[in-house]
């Protein structure tokens, strides 16, 4: 959190807060459902791919927050499986804002040490965005701060459709019929998200009380956070809110103290509780 009390003026509203979070446990892997983008700009008469732009401004905002903080990780739902139902303007204006942002962050996402990751169904993209996508995640991955993981043409159940249909091709090659078996630590280890850890916290903005098809399995004890805020809006103070509160919560994992379940297939070795 050093980086964070860097930039903070002592006795402002952030540092106030920030002074209340325990660097001990931060969330490791905090994953957000950016919402809101179009009922911020239905709000000032603005059209929606307006909202979009100011979305991708809220997005460098957090993604520059967490790297100060110390998170270890962050997974943005970037573009749903489902989005492509959207009017093809306002579907082409998300991915060529995903190619701008890219373009202009990269060397942002150098100064704060962030290597870029990025799930789902990507080889369905649009070529550019898909080009600039692969450029940027190569040009950042000896970074070792921050892991920006960003879910795109992203669906939970499509992600587990994907993983038993891993499954199925490794084990029938070797596996009698007979002995066919899934297992949970099995299936984790064939998500896109092997590699990480499941979220601490999962934040939703604009008050939608939905999971919207977003990591299905790997939210099964996460903590919640729901805010009314647009996603445009959302700055460092609502991302500090979100922490302030997750760090009251009492997680239990289904039992009676706060010892979390044993690791599952993970290939990450994450030392934080989960
Ligand atoms: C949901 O708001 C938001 C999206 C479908 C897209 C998220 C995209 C961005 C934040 C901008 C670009 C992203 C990056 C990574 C640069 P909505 O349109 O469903 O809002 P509404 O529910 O108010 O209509």
């Amino acid at each position: 959190m050093k980086a964070l009390f860097e930039e903070l003026r002592p006795g402002s509203k952030d540092w106030v807060l920030a002074k209340k979070i325990d660097p001990r446990r931060l969330p490791a892997h905090i994953a957000v459902i950016m919402d809101g983008n179009g009922r911020w700009a239905k709000r000032r008469n603005l059209p929606r791919v307006a909202g979009h732009k100011a979305g991708a401004e809220a997005v460098r905002a957090t993604v520059e927050a967490c790297a100060r903080l110390g998170i270890r990780f962050l997974t943005l739902y970037a573009f749903s499986a489902e989005n492509w139902k959207r009017p093809q303007d306002e579907v082409s204006t998300l991915w060529r804002l995903l190619h701008v942002y890219l373009r202009k962050e990269l060397s942002n996402l150098h100064k704060h040490n962030v290597r870029l990751t990025a799930i789902g169904r990507l080889d369905a993209l649009p070529a550019a965005a898909r080009e600039e996508l692969e450029a940027a995640i190569q040009a950042t991955q000896a970074n070792d701060g921050l892991q920006v993981n960003l879910a795109l043409n992203y669906g939970g159940r499509n992600e587990l459709v994907d993983a038993f249909n891993e499954i199925l091709k490794e084990q029938c090659g070797r596996a009698a019929p007979g002995s066919l078996r899934v297992d949970e630590a099995g299936i984790s280890a064939h998500l896109y998200t092997r590699h990480l850890p499941d979220p601490d916290l999962l934040i939703r903005t604009s008050g939608e009380m939905r999971v919207s098809n977003f990591l299905l399995w790997q939210i099964a004890y996460s903590e919640l956070y729901v805010t009314e805020v647009l996603w445009p809006d959302f700055r460092r103070h609502d991302l500090l809110l979100a922490i302030a509160d997750f760090q009251k919560r009492d997680r239990r994992f289904g039992g009676l103290s706060r010892v979390p379940p044993a690791r599952q297939g993970r290939a990450c070795g994450d030392p934080h509780p989960r």
